[in-house]
């Protein structure tokens, strides 16, 4: 059935434009799984308290299942789709091998998105400090000491 209420939403997912014709009360989240085929992108609670859906919006980190996918017309997002690729992983990514910072895996992608971005705003100095600002991405896999010594590893490259 035709949705009479879609509009046309255009953005920029991993460097590649996009347009989609949604219905205004899709989410980001759903628009990457379901309308894109984008499921590195992960829905855990869908409710905002989880991290598991984090994206980068404009180079902010930001809960796709909280966010409207109109909202985002004509922003530049970023998937973990698009933060590396095999054989040339992003520094993070290793990381998270080297330092054994997943199990199951669920939570990584938002893990990874969201420190991306945390580290590029720049605030976390301190090892307390990364543990704060990463506090809203859970791990049921009970990892994040080991997802910190990842992020903590890549905060202290050069770059
Ligand atoms: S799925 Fe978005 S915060 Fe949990
Ligand atoms: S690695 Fe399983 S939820 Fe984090």
């Amino acid at each position: 059935m035709t949705n009479v209420l879609a509009t046309n939403i255009s953005f920029t997912i991993n460097g590649t434009p996009r347009t989609l014709s949604l219905a205004p009360w899709v989410s980001l989240l759903d628009a990457l799984r379901e309308h894109l085929d984008l499921t590195g992108t992960k829905k855990g609670c869908d409710h905002g308290q989880c991290g598991a859906c984090t994206v980068l919006c404009d180079g902010k980190r930001t809960l796709s299942c909280l966010t409207l996918a109109v909202m985002k017309n004509g922003s530049n997002i970023t998937t973990i789709e698009g933060v590396g690729q095999p054989g040339r992983l992003h520094a993070l990514q290793q990381a998270f091998i080297d330092h054994d910072a997943f199990q199951c895996g669920y939570c990584t992608p938002g893990q990874i998105c969201s420190a991306i971005g945390m580290l590029q705003e720049g605030r976390a100095q301190t090892r307390e400090e990364v543990k704060e600002l990463m506090s809203g991405n859970l791990c049921r896999c009970g990892a994040n000491n080991y997802i910190i010594d990842a992020i903590m590893e890549v905060k202290d490259q050069p770059r």
